[in-house]
């Protein structure tokens, strides 16, 4: 479901379901030894999604230790995001020289309990998701809005190493082209160069979710590997509005 919304030469596998005896590295499985069952399941499906877009980049399985902030450690030259809820797990990974960063989040449909909403958006925000609720009462904007939060700290941290505050992005939905913006409110970040403004990211609800994706390009694209967006768009230093991926480089493995 997810590679609906990341872009070619990204590798997104997915699943609704555990499957039994997934196997972990010994290395992972002292991770979890302890922890519980919900946990333990959670983190063996999402290495198993990750492991399964290893092999489909050629690459071989490997652990997937996490760091010290709990984001996970990728093998040299791959990247990638992990995201599980109630029902559904996702893995996206990408060699380092297409993708930069990528970060992935999946929620529930549903709304937030009354309390969080203000603990995780701006006036401003809420302001917006009050007249999206109006016009498109389908989706839990305040849920939507909380997922791509998460993504923006996915995709952000691992180019950082560096704690974002939810009131340090402010968040816009585009309803009817699936994307939002996210401007980056906190200071001294740096992308390819140039300060880090803001991600463009995609978004979803479907089967009771909803999915939210951040996949920045690399500015140093190996010769062969496609334009990710047209090249007569000008390319804003931080963005990464690419076309969804449409070959077997993205897929979704629905179990
Ligand atoms: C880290 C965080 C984003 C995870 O999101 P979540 O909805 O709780 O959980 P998800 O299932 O979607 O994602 C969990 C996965 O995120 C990944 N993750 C955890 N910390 C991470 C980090 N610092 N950077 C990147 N990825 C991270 C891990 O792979 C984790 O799964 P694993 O432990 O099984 O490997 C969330 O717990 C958090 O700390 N949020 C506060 C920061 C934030 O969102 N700021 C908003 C900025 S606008």
């Amino acid at each position: 479901m997810i590679a609906a919304i990341l872009p070619a030469g990204t590798v997104a596998v997915d699943t609704f379901t555990d499957a039994p005896g997934t196997f972990l590295f010994p290395e992972e499985e002292s991770i979890v030894r302890g922890a519980v069952d919900k946990r333990r399941r959670e983190f063996a499906t999402g290495r198993w999604c990750a492991r399964q877009a290893m092999v489909r980049l050629g690459r071989a399985p490997t652990p997937v230790l996490p760091g010290p902030r709990g984001e996970p450690r990728w093998p040299a030259g791959l990247i990638g995001s992990i995201t599980h809820c109630d029902g559904y797990r996702a893995a996206v990974l990408a060699n380092s020289d297409v993708i930069t960063t990528i970060g992935i989040d999946a929620e529930p449909n549903a709304p937030l309990f009354d309390d969080v909403l203000p603990a995780v958006s701006l006036p401003q925000e809420r302001d917006r998701i009050e007249l999206l609720r109006r016009t498109h009462p389908d989706v839990c904007w305040d849920r939507l809005l909380f997922s791509a939060k998460e993504t923006v700290y996915k995709a952000w941290f691992p180019l950082t190493a560096r704690w974002l505050d939810f009131e340090d992005a402010d968040v816009t939905f585009d309803p009817l082209a699936g994307t939002f913006d996210a401007r980056i409110l906190a200071v001294g970040a740096q992308l390819h160069g140039r300060r880090l403004t803001g991600f463009k990211g995609r978004w979803l609800a479907r089967q009771g979710l909803v999915v939210t994706a951040i996949a920045v390009a690399s500015p140093h694209r190996p010769p062969g590997v496609p334009h990710l967006r047209p090249p007569w768009q000008k390319v804003a230093p931080t963005e990464c509005d690419l076309p969804a991926a449409t070959g077997p480089a993205a897929q979704t493995l629905a179990e």
